[in-house]
């Protein structure tokens, strides 16, 4: 019986609790143990103390707990939201958990999940499981660590949900992964049918994250809700700018990508848009944008939105600076400009319906990637092109998007788009 566990890593996206569903449904119905790690790679790190495998613990020892409180270990006993259960059983019916309820976990990190934990979470924004971005994990004593406390609780595959860094350390983490487990059968942390056991990781990743800046897949869990949050925002500033004949110069997210900041431009009709994948002329960026602005306004419009992705630079690699293109604007062109940062704004709240149905779709896929995963098969990235769901290597997609990230450092930017989208060659 495969035992599966699943966290969440790096910056939350809309979408992760969906994942968090669909592995779990998708994972007990085909016959496997279910696990959720809170708080990301920190949680596997963590593990679950001196507690160590709570299947040894009576049944009065054991601790229920909502996901939501999960955060706050010490906090004090509450009831569900959800009408949560943390069981052992599968398939458990409302009202009829063998498990005494309302009490915290604490300090543990590796929690056994049923089918009822993840009721209705698919709706829900951010990642009820927590996430973080662990440091600890970055170190191979770190990842020794983790690797022993999953073996002390049986797991022997994993799902990580998070951006290119967390799937980088993904596949790190699968690389060492039996470097780590002889290690830990020489210092006697572990025996030798332990590390028979498990001489190898399974593990697949799904790509959370609002800035669909993976390479390999179309779109990441997240990036469409996020975009749903900037059209809204951009649609209630039209409105106040409308009314004063103003200008407003939005700073959307997205690291280095401009994904956010393009398809808010074309679904709202921006007037000028920067990205990091296509930095104007350093020396004439300014007069560019005033002649476009100024043509827009001489046409009539009554309203000015610029749009400035977080990541963009110009061809001297000189930041945009949000502020700058607003002295620019009021300065040149005289126009009464404001400017709005929408931060985590575009990150929360619920999802949308794409970040529902692909999360479900790529989680029912990860499961299925595991139960088929063989010693010589490499790890997946789960992904979608062209409206199918895939599965790529996921070295491969780490490394390409890696490139890009060089590639646009190089200046390099033709060679950036074709690595982020292979088809753009052609
Ligand atoms: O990667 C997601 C993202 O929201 C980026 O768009 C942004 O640059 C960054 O994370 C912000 O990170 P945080 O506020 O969590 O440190």
């Amino acid at each position: 019986k495969m035992k599966l566990a699943v966290l969440t890593s790096g910056g939350d996206s809309a979408g992760m609790n969906a994942v968090v569903r669909a592995v779990v449904k998708a994972a007990i119905i085909k016959g496997c143990e279910t696990w959720i790690v809170r708080e990301g790679y920190e949680g596997l790190v963590r593990g679950n103390g001196d507690s160590g495998d709570h299947r040894r613990q009576s049944l009065a020892e054991k601790t229920l707990t909502s996901p939501r409180e999960l955060k706050t270990p010490e906090a004090p006993e509450e009831g569900f939201v959800h009408n949560l259960r943390y069981g052992d059983g599968e398939l458990l019916k409302d009202g009829t958990s063998d498990h005494p309820g309302g009490r915290t976990l604490k300090g543990r990190y590796i929690v056994r999940v049923g089918w009822d934990d993840v009721r209705g979470w698919f709706s829900e924004g951010g990642t009820l499981i927590g996430t973080a971005r662990s440091a600890t994990f970055r170190t191979r004593e770190g990842r020794l660590t983790a690797t022993h406390n999953m073996i002390k609780e049986g797991i022997d595959a994993l799902v990580v949900c998070g951006g290119d860094g967390s799937l980088t350390g993904a596949d790190v983490f699968r690389a060492e992964w039996p470097g780590l487990v002889s290690e830990l059968r020489q210092t006697g942390k572990i025996s030798e049918e332990q590390a028979a056991r498990h001489a190898h990781l399974k593990i697949v990743g799904l790509v959370g994250s609002i800035d669909n800046d993976m390479s390999m897949t179309d779109l990441t869990i997240g990036a469409p809700t996020a975009l749903h949050r900037i059209c809204e925002s951009i649609d209630n500033i039209n409105s106040t700018a409308y009314s004063h004949s103003r200008a407003f110069v939005l700073e959307v997210m997205g690291r280095h990508c401009g994904w956010l900041a393009l398809m808010a431009g074309v679904s709202c009709g921006a007037d000028f848009i920067f990205i990091p994948e296509s930095p104007p002329d350093a020396d004439h960026w300014a007069d560019e944008m005033c002649k476009m602005i100024q043509s827009h306004r001489d046409v009539g419009k009554r309203k000015t939105i610029v749009i400035v992705a977080e990541g963009a630079l110009d061809s001297k690699l000189q930041p945009i600076r949000s502020d700058h293109v607003k002295d620019i604007l009021s300065e040149r062109l005289g126009l009464d400009t404001r400017v709005t940062t929408l931060g985590h704004t575009q990150r929360g709240g619920r999802p949308c319906a794409i970040d529902r149905i692909l999360p479900t779709l790529q989680g029912v896929e990860a499961v299925e990637a595991l139960l088929e995963a063989t010693p010589e098969t490499p790890s997946y990235m789960i992904g979608v092109r062209e409206n199918k769901i895939t599965r790529v290597p996921l070295m491969d997609a780490v490394k390409m998007t890696r490139e890009v990230a060089d590639a646009i450092n190089e200046k390099d930017f033709e060679r950036a788009m074709s690595l982020r989208d292979p088809e753009f060659r052609e």
